[in-house]
């Protein structure tokens, strides 16, 4: 087949959802990759990645068992079996999703497409046309200008693939990659620093979370400078110095750069055929539509946040936007994020200053301390659950740290995206004792009426 209904250029989280839901809807799809099925989640990002924090779990679980009365001896991490055992999960997720991809009906293209007609992708000197065509060929990991990739300075992709651990690591950027990686290396055993620019780790996040963090990282011997801006690196046979623009040198085994992710679209003809891009960045209206009639673009190659969960929605939303569903729109802020460094971080929403922005002193804010939760005390994690809602209105965002408030997000987004009032929630109950307590426990004190919490 050579043409079809919906010509997908990418097959990441974004492009193969996309081809899975036009599928569906009885569209012909064809899916064009040059390289595995699944993209940068599935093989180099969440998948692999979260594996990695996993085994860190399991290590700390080892080191801090006689809090818990257990006798454990941590002799070590053995990380080419830590990468087995990543692999193994990678392998059976890759394997699902070519067998998902193929039950449908998907045509899977392997090669370099590149865009030489609005309606057409040219791969290895084969032409493919679609009445519609989906750009989604994802995000590639940066680095700074004078900054080269090679051996000891590396970026998350080969990070990823190491097969020890490092006794020392510098980490440029203390995002969502930088504070993961600084996470589990920590948990492996590394002596690990982080460099971030902005005054806070995950700058992204509302700053009372982002000081959590830095007080638990700082607890667990995880060094970081804040609010200065990096200099230079050089790299011999045994290490790496970097400096710091206040002159400050530091020394590593290994340098990770982790300064944001850019869009892949150099070279693919997008340009050529007319899509308007800025920065490499290709720009949407809100219905993912870009200015030339019948091509789309989904996932990290559009402005905004660059997470799998949003590629996945993305992808569906044009399957049934092509299909004439009229499916609704979901803004940005309402996508629910996690960061799975220990303590985690997760959030949906605005946050407080977003909220006072918004609508000045019309903001309710409250937070519920995982203090007083018998789960998280059980589990010995400090952290707290926030909320942030409008005054005799909805709840606006929920902004948590602690260990694995990640699996608390899927209340906060419905709350969040369904605009429930606190005393919507506060009627409703959570199961005793979990940590999902403490969102409800949140809500019961914002509505008025606080049960192991002070007003
Ligand atoms: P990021 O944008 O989250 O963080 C990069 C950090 O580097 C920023 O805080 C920035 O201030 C800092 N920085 C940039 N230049 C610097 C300099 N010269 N000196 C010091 N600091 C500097 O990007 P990151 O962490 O590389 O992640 C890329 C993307 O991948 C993000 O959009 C992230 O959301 C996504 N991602 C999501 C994950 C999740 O959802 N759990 C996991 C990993 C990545």
């Amino acid at each position: 087949m050579t043409s079809a209904d919906v010509l997908i250029l990418g097959g990441g989280s974004g492009g193969y959802a996309c081809a899975l839901r036009s599928a569906e809807l009885g569209l012909s799809v064809i899916l064009i990759d040059k390289d595995k099925l699944g993209g940068t989640c599935l093989h180099r990002g969440c998948i692999p990645t979260k594996a990695l924090l996993h085994a860190a779990e399991v290590a700390d679980s080892s080191r801090e068992s006689e809090n818990f009365g257990v006798k454990t001896t941590l002799e070590g991490i053995d990380m080419p079996k830590v990468n087995e055992y990543r692999d193994g999960v990678v392998a059976r997720l890759y394997k699902g999703l070519q067998g998902l991809v193929k039950s449908r009906n998907v045509t899977f293209i392997e090669g370099e497409g590149k865009l030489v007609a609005p309606n057409t992708v040219e791969v290895n000197g084969v032409n493919y046309t679609g009445k519609n065509v989906v750009l989604a060929t994802g995000s590639y990991a940066k680095s700074i200008p004078g900054l080269e990739i090679s051996g000891r300075i590396m970026t998350s992709d080969q990070a990823l693939n190491l097969d020890y651990v490092p006794a020392s690591v510098i980490v440029l950027g203390g995002g969502v990659i930088g504070v993961e990686f600084a996470s589990v290396w920590k948990s492996f055993g590394a002596d690990v620093t982080i460099l971030e620019g902005l005054p806070h780790l995950v700058p992204n996040e509302d700053i009372s979370v982002s000081k959590a963090l830095e007080r638990a990282y700082r607890k667990r011997g995880i060094n970081f400078t804040l609010g200065t801006k990096f200099a230079s690196a050089t790299q011999s046979d045994t290490g790496v110095e970097v400096t710091l623009e206040d002159g400050k040198i530091l020394s590593a085994e290994l340098l990770l750069v982790a300064v944001g992710r850019g869009p892949n679209t150099a070279n693919m003809g997008f340009e050529d055929n007319g899509v308007a891009t800025e920065r490499g960045w290709v720009l949407v209206n809100e219905r993912l539509a870009t200015n030339i009639p019948g091509i789309f673009a989904v996932g990290d190659i559009t402005p905004g946040l660059q997470l799998a969960h949003r590629g996945f929605q993305h992808g569906i939303f044009v399957a049934e936007e092509i299909a004439g569903l009229n499916p609704v729109v979901i803004a940005d802020i309402n996508i629910p994020k996690v960061t799975y460094c220990e303590p985690e971080v997760a959030s949906v929403g605005m946050n407080e200053e977003e909220a006072r922005a918004a609508f000045g002193d019309e903001v309710n804010v409250y937070e519920y301390n995982l203090g007083g939760n018998g789960k998280s005390q059980i589990l010995g994690t400090a952290g707290f659950i926030k909320l942030v809602a409008q005054k005799d209105g909805p709840v606006v965002g929920i902004h948590m740290v602690g260990s694995r408030v990640g699996e608390q997000i899927g209340e906060a987004q419905l709350i969040v995206n369904w605009e429930a009032y606190p005393e919507d929630v506060a009627t409703l109950i959570h199961a005793h004792p979990t940590q999902n307590e403490a969102m409800g426990e949140a809500h019961l004190a914002l509505a008025g009426k606080p049960l192991h919490a002070h007003a």
